[in-house]
C-alpha cells in the first residue's frame, strides 16, 4: 500500500458529524494492543484526522480523545509513553511500520498506510505500546556506570580534560537509554544475554573520566564476562537507527581493545 493512495480516504467515516477541512487528513492506522503482559496482542484499526505536519504522537493523542475504531465501534483508549516530545526522552519509542522510532518526531507524512504501531520487540510488554526497559537500567548497575564518590566535602575544581575527550564524551553522553539500539541489534536476544550497544557505550564513556577511570577495571571485568563486548558481531544496526547520532560502532571498538589489554594483563598476572 503506498502513501498515495489507501488510508487517504477522502470520505467522511460513517457517523462522523461534520465535514473533513481541507487542511486536514483522514489517516488509516493499525495499532498493535495488548491489555495486559499476559494478554493476547491484537491488532486494531483506526482513522484520524490528522492536520498538516501532525506525527505519529498526534494521532495517538486523537485516538485518546475519540477511542472510536475505524469501523465505528467504541474502544479503549490507547496507551504508550511521553515526556518530553522533542525527541530527548526516548519515552515514546516504539515500532513505526516495523521501524523503530520516536513517535514524537515521527510525521505521519510520507509514511506508508495503513501506519502501523507496535510496541518494541525486545522488551516486555507492559500494555499496549508501553513496554519495560527496566532492564537496560539493571545493565547500567552491571558495568558500574557511575563515577565513585567518597564524600560530598567540597574539593576545588576536579580534573581538567582535553577538549578533544570533553567532545567524545559529549557524543556519548547524548545517549536518551531509548532502547532503539537493542531493538535493531541482532545480537540483542534472550539466548545471548548481550549488554547491549549503548551500555558498551557508557563503558567507554566512564572510562574518560579522570574520576570514574579508577574503577574502570572492574567494567571491564563486567564486559569480559558472558554477554560482554565480544558477543558484539559488529552487525552495525546499532549506530544506523540511533536517533542521538551515538558513535556507538567506534566506542563499542574502543571498549573491545580496552578490554582486550585488560584480559592479557590478568592472564599474565594469573
Ligand atoms: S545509544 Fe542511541 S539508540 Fe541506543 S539507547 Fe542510546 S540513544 Fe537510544
Ligand atoms: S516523548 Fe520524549 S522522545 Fe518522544
Amino acid at each position: 500500500m503506498g502513501v498515495d493512495d489507501p488510508g487517504r480516504t477522502g470520505a467522511p467515516a460513517p457517523g462522523d458529524a461534520g465535514s473533513t477541512r481541507a487542511s486536514t487528513e483522514r489517516v488509516a492506522l493499525r495499532v498493535r494492543r495488548q491489555a495486559s503482559p499476559s494478554a493476547r496482542p491484537y491488532w486494531e484499526a483506526y482513522v484520524v484526522e490528522a492536520p498538516p505536519g501532525a506525527t505519529v504522537i498526534a494521532l495517538l493523542l486523537e485516538i485518546r480523545r475519540r477511542p472510536v475504531t475505524a469501523d465505528g465501534r467504541p474502544t479503549t483508549p490507547v496507551v504508550w509513553e511521553m515526556s518530553c516530545l522533542e525527541e530527548v526522552c526516548g519515552a515514546c519509542t516504539m515500532l513505526v511500520n516495523g521501524r523503530v522510532r520516536q513517535a514524537c518526531a515521527t510525521l505521519v507524512a510520507g509514511l506508508r498506510r495503513p501506519i502501523r504501531l507496535a510496541p518494541l520487540t525486545k522488551f516486555p510488554v507492559v500494555r499496549d505500546l508501553v513496554v519495560d526497559r527496566s532492564v537496560m537500567f539493571e545493565q547500567l548497575k552491571r558495568i558500574r556506570a557511575w563515577v565513585a564518590i567518597d564524600g560530598t566535602a567540597p574539593r576545588g575544581p576536579g580534573p581538567r580534560f582535553s577538549e578533544q575527550l570533553r567532545q567524545w564524551g559529549y557524543e556519548l553522553s547524548k545517549c536518551m537509554t531509548c532502547g532503539a539500539c537493542l531493538e535493531a541489534c541482532p545480537q540483542y536476544n534472550p539466548w545471548t544475554g548481550f549488554i547491549g550497544p549503548t551500555n558498551l557505550a557508557w563503558v567507554d564513556y566512564f572510562g574518560l573520566h579522570p574520576n570514574a577511570r579508577a574503577t574502570q577495571d572492574e567494567r571491564l571485568d563486567a564486559v569480559l564476562a558472558p554477554g560482554g563486548v565480544q558477543t558484539c558481531a559488529n552487525a552495525q544496526n546499532c549506530v544506523r537507527v540511533c536517533p542521538k547520532g551515538v558513535p556507538l560502532t567506534e566506542a563499542i571498538y574502543r571498549v573491545k581493545r580496552a578490554a582486550l589489554v585488560r584480559g592479557l594483563r590478568r592472564w599474565s598476572e594469573s
